[in-house]
């Protein structure tokens, strides 16, 4: 986890366009009023055929461009045979094509006959068109409204046919036994002992049960049977073995190799689908918690960054986790009853929206979770929503002041010398989660999908909980007094001391929130707190060393870490009983 250093900001509102310019984009989305003056796709087709249709493909653009990348779903069955003067893939109903070069530029306001193309099936015409990753006018208008729907099974065409609007609504979530015995067993654990918590598939072998102290002795069958004994309606699986995982940090890194694509899809993903696909689970939704931490390690960690570690840029190179999560979402969303939820960061690592790329993290993670639409087959329909704050401890909200807030004469969020804020243009997971939503909507994705937020440990009570307001005038005591992130950094993410429980799981909380839901298990470690040897595969992270005093991705601040601590997944007690002390709202 990290966060970047920025100079400049512009108010969310204002930033869509702004920040497009920047990178040599000028397309404003379709879903906003001022889409409409950014770009058209035009999609003639100019003649048909028994089977068969020649169109060809006109882009206008507001503001110059010199480089475009044009990107549709077709009707399925649709497939492109020949194309000229583009260069093109088409990867199940997705299409994307890129100039060739001499056909690259489009002048200010102008429109282009950009390139042609023979396909077989259904010659109709798509219904939304992206130009450089951003969504355009096509010639169908996207929907108009951004506000999620509020009534049951409404609108969502997902995989399946009748898939629900929020799977959570008023449905019974699972409880894993193994999670559940263990806080159980610790004093005042009964209290949340039958929350619901994630089940990590954190490598091959826990598909089937290894009994390891992590994952314990049930594997994916088990568990989806026992679901099925207690009368659940949903159940949560974390998707988390991807090649070269957790490529910025150590206590996570994973059985396969930068290169393991391959086994990846078949010895990973493909078992998991078989399974969840399994006539018995029909009437289970079971929810697909996808990757955690792997795209947004690909927006901030990797070359020209500051922050750039080796390992990310190894994997935005290869291409394995694009690949990997577009193939997973793909694959499970093409099930009935599956809601897959992407990862996506969290307000202290992806909320730096900016005009100039190096201090952006927040468009170009909507735009690169936009660029999976048409891998591997996935469309937007193969996604549910998004999470964030997985396994993270990123307040749902700050309660006592605003990031835009003046004090001391300026803007919190506008001041060069406040580390906290730090230039951010968030404070929290629900605003930051309210914005996410619709930058992800202007990227492709539906229109209703809703967010998760992981609230396991971000309560942030106890004794060191302000109560109000600081009056001091003076911005960083007004902050470090008035905030309940009591963090040294929001670039801390492993195991931090004076974490609480937070929100208990929860359908519904807000109009964009399908839940709160605690993915990571309360109690499980991080990582360790130094040195252990071990066969999965997990490293040590300073990160997780109370002594260490950070990196350029914590702002070089003390790690925060609790001391004492197992490896990633294994239980510690002490925390647990910490994360129950200081749990917000308390725990009863
Ligand atoms: C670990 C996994 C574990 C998960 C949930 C991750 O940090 O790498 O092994 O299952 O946390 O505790």
């Amino acid at each position: 986890m990290q966060v970047s250093r920025r100079r400049r900001r512009l108010a969310l509102t204002s930033v869509a366009v702004g920040a497009l310019a920047a990178t040599g984009l000028t397309f404003a989305s379709a879903n906003q009023a001022l889409a409409e003056e950014g770009c058209e796709v035009d999609y003639n087709v100019v003649s048909t055929w028994g089977g068969g249709f020649q169109a060809n493909v006109v882009i206008t653009a507001d503001e110059a461009i010199n480089g475009w990348e044009v990107k549709w779903d077709f009707p399925s069955g649709t497939k492109v045979s020949n194309a000229w003067n583009v260069g093109w893939t088409q990867s199940g109903t997705g299409f994307t094509g890129k100039d060739v070069g001499w056909n690259a530029s489009i002048g200010s306001g102008q429109s282009r006959e950009v390139f042609g193309f023979i396909g077989s099936g259904s010659s109709a015409t798509p219904g939304r068109f992206t130009v450089n990753g951003d969504v355009c006018n096509g010639p169908t208008e996207p929907p108009t409204s951004t506000t999620p729907t509020d009534g049951p099974t409404t609108g969502d065409p997902g995989g399946g046919g009748d898939k629900v609007d929020n799977p959570y609504r008023d449905a019974q979530v699972y409880v894993n036994p193994q999670w559940s015995a263990r806080a159980a067993a610790e004093p005042g654990g009964d209290a949340v002992a039958d929350e619901p918590t994630g089940v990590w598939l954190d490598r091959t072998s826990a598909i089937y049960g290894n009994s390891s102290p992590t994952t314990g002795s049930m594997g994916l069958e088990d568990h989806l049977d026992e679901a099925l004994e207690q009368g659940a309606d949903v159940v949560q699986i974390v998707i988390y073995n991807l090649p070269g995982r957790d490529c910025a940090a150590l206590a996570s890194n994973g059985e396969l190799g930068q290169t393991e694509i391959a086994e990846y899809k078949s010895e990973y993903i493909d078992p998991i689908v078989e399974i969840q696909g399994q006539a018995k689970y029909a009437d289970l939704r079971i929810v697909n918690v996808i990757e955690i931490d792997s795209l947004p390690n690909l927006v901030t960690n990797v070359t020209p960054r500051a922050t750039a570690v080796p390992n990310c840029d190894v994997m935005k190179n290869n291409g394995n986790y694009v690949d990997g999560v577009s193939y997973a979402a793909s694959e499970l969303g093409a099930l009935p009853n599956t809601y897959n939820y992407i990862d996506a960061g969290h307000h202290g690592w992806i909320g730096w929206g900016d005009t100039n790329p190096q201090y952006d993290n927040f468009f170009a993670a909507a735009e690169l979770f936009g660029s999976l639409i048409g891998e591997n087959g996935m469309t937007a329909d193969d996604v549910h929503g998004f999470i964030s704050n997985t396994a993270n401890y990123s307040a749902l909200e700050e309660p006592y002041w605003a990031v835009n807030q003046n004090v001391g004469g300026q803007a919190l969020n506008q001041n060069p010398n406040l580390p906290w804020v730090d230039w951010n243009d968030f404070n929290n997971e629900k605003d930051f989660t309210e914005a996410m939503r619709e930058e992800l909507i202007d990227n492709g994705f539906n229109e209703d999908i809703g967010m998760l937020i992981d609230t396991s440990r971000n309560g942030w009570g106890g004794d060191y909980r302000p109560t109000g307001t600081s009056t001091s005038t003076n911005p960083v005591t007004f902050v470090d007094e008035s905030r309940i992130d009591q963090r040294y950094q929001k670039g801390n993410w492993c195991n931090q001391a004076g974490a609480g429980l937070g929100e208990r799981p929860q359908a519904d909380p807000e109009p964009w929130i399908d839940a709160y839901v605690w993915i990571k298990p309360p109690g499980e470690s991080d990582g360790a707190s130094e040195e252990i040897p071990n066969n999965e595969g997990k490293g040590f992270d300073e990160m997780c060393d109370p002594d260490y005093d950070g990196n350029i991705r914590n702002g070089n601040n003390p790690s925060g870490a609790r001391d004492n601590m197992p490896l990633s997944g294994h239980w510690s007690s002490e925390q647990f009983a910490e994360l129950l002390e200081n749990a917000y709202p308390p725990v009863n």
